[in-house]
């Protein structure tokens, strides 16, 4: 029923000066490879869709969620959706959105800011939850200044198809994006983040009490068979491959009715 609704994204490069292509300046090749892996996962036109368990396989959906490298610039100018920005700070970490979006931001009316960097410790990405009064996010705070996905260089793309160095396996094929957008349009983790009672809201995803990391598709939790695959758990990105119909209404809902893209 609902259509398919495209958002603009700019990809802000954060490196420390190296060329482009090499450390964390990463390619403009490796960035198409991430916003390709996004489209096919949000539209469940992933070529690992058929490895969905078929128990599973009946709540599995197309989020008709789809992502284009920005056009234009703030200022009405054409652009590749790219900037490269040079930081002289080795590495970022959970509370540094801000030193980010100094750095370099568009309009969160308008754009979905993505910020490439060099993440601390072995944080994959992070992302802002959105302002709703859907369960479970009724205290999330919004700034608009830090409003997007701040990314690990190292796991921000697809090595499936070329071959980008950086990228470190098991977190290479593009899904902690994948994952960071989900909580970006209101997703909880799987295992709601607590023990069997706690919830992420989502009937049709089943209730376990931890994450699951790896690719264990035996796993059982909280008396029933897990949904290691889903996007929303911590498993290897190899392993992952699924949002479901009770995700992709929450995640409508969001986007269909959050204030990020009205008047903050
Ligand atoms: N730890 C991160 C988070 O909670 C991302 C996990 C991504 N997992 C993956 N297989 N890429 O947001
Ligand atoms: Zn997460
Ligand atoms: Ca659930």
């Amino acid at each position: 029923s609902a259509a398919v609704v495209t958002i603009p994204v700019v990809v802000h490069v954060v490196h420390m000066g190296e060329p482009v292509g090499q450390g964390s300046n990463i390619s403009d090749a490796q960035i198409i490879s991430q916003i390709e892996v996004l489209n096919e996962d949000f539209r469940r036109l992933n070529s690992d869709a058929s490895e969905t368990l078929p128990v599973f396989a009946p709540v599995a959906d197309d989020m008709e969620i789809e992502f284009t490298l920005a056009k234009q610039t703030p200022e009405g100018l054409p652009t590749d959706g790219i900037v490269r920005v040079l930081s002289d700070q080795s590495s970022y970490g959970l509370r540094d959105a801000i030193k980010l979006s100094n750095l370099s931001y568009w309009p969160a009316e308008d754009y979905l800011n993505i910020w490439v960097t060099t993440l601390g410790s072995s944080l994959l990405g992070f992302a802002q939850f959105p302002v709703s009064s859907l369960e479970g996010l009724e205290d999330a705070s919004n700034n608009r200044l830090t409003d997007g996905l701040v990314m690990r260089y190292q796991s921000f793309g697809s090595n499936t198809k070329g071959t980008f160095p950086s990228l470190i396996a098991p977190y290479d094929r593009g899904r902690t994006a994948t994952h960071e957008m989900g909580h970006f349009f209101g997703l909880r983790h799987i295992w709601g983040d607590g023990n069997c009672s706690q919830d992420d809201f989502c009937l049709d995803t089943p209730s376990s009490s931890s994450e699951h990391e790896g690719c264990n598709l035996a796993r059982e939790s909280c008396g029933q068979l897990s949904m290691v695959q889903n996007y929303m758990d911590y498993t290897d990105d190899v392993c992952m491959n699924l949002f479901t119909s009770d995700q992709k209404e929450r995640m409508r809902t969001v986007l269909e009715s959050s204030p990020r893209r009205q008047s903050l």
